[in-house]
């Protein structure tokens, strides 16, 4: 590769963190920085997976990867998680702010849902997000440089079509999910705004659905959004994350901030 393009991507001395980076797009985005020469901590709220994760990265890439277990809906936790990584490298370059998704509180049917189960996904998708980043906020405005990005999804600017859901025999898509996932775009443009004099960039990746061999989705629904998405097909866990990534993550995007780039094979523009 051409020198200017290694200056562009590579990442060979940053420090990176990954939340949730021991399984799916967590370790895609792991993976991704760890390719690039990056060394990372990720976390899970699962230490065992964690574990398991960094020794599989750094035996494969060469890099150190540090494991961390992490509940980014308690705040204590989330202050003593990044205060770890300080502790071990004393800096921190890239927060890759991925964890979230559905969990055990998770519920399709709105109009019965319980005040606790809508608290417990908002806390998730995007209370703790914004812990996070304040966390490594305050890391990066110290130093001066940074790069968070948050990892929304297009649920966030988009409604579903719940008929494609329906007719699968799928129902609990919470709509407090995409409530929170238009918070995570909201936030990452104010909070561009607000630490770019800080010398730190905040820009958000929406994925489309994307899948590994081993899902349970029904085969029925994987064919119907196949077809609705221009470029046929769904996303896959372990391809189609990490160049968003790497892009977001290196001076590549260095006139970058405030963005969501949506990573969804077209599925948005035919809505
Ligand atoms: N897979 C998709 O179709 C898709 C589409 C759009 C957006 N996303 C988003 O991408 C991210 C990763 O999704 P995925 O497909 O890899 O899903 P996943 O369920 O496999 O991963 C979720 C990760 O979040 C972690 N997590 C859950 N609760 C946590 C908590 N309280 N504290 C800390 N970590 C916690 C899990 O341990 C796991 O590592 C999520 O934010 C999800 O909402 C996924």
């Amino acid at each position: 590769m051409h020198k200017e393009l290694e200056s562009f991507f590579g990442l060979e001395g940053k420090i990176a963190m990954v939340t949730g980076g021991a399984v799916h797009l967590g370790f895609d985005a792991a993976e991704a920085l760890a390719a690039a020469g990056a060394d990372l901590a990720i976390s899970s709220r699962d230490i065992g997976k964690a574990k398991k994760s960094a020794a599989l990265l750094s035996e494969k890439y060469g890099v150190e990867v540090l494991p961390l277990s992490l509940d980014q809906t308690n705040p204590q936790d989330v202050s003593e998680t990044f205060a770890r990584v300080m502790k071990w490298k004393g800096r921190l370059d890239i927060l890759v702010n991925n964890a979230g998704g559905g969990g055990p509180a998770a519920n399709g049917n709105f109009l019965g849902n319980s005040p606790a189960n809508i608290a417990a996904l908002i806390d998730l998708n995007l209370t703790g997000v914004i812990y996070c980043c304040r966390e490594a906020g305050k890391i990066m405005a110290a130093q001066r440089s940074g790069k968070i990005i948050n990892i929304a999804s297009i649920a966030g600017i988009l409604g579903r079509d719940r008929r494609m859901y329906a007719r699968n025999g799928m129902s609990g898509q919470p709509v407090e999910y995409a409530a929170a996932k238009a918070g995570v775009i909201g936030l990452t443009m104010d909070l561009a705004g607000y630490l770019s004099p800080m010398g730190v960039h905040v820009n958000c990746i929406s994925p489309g659905g994307t899948k590994g061999p081993d899902s349970k989705l029904p085969p029925g629904f994987v064919t119907d959004y196949a077809d609705r998405t221009p470029l046929g097909r769904f996303g896959e866990y372990g391809k189609d994350i990490k160049g968003a990534i790497l892009f977001l993550s290196g001076s590549a995007s260095d006139y970058v901030t405030g963005q969501n780039l949506v990573v969804d094979g077209g599925f948005s523009i035919w809505h």
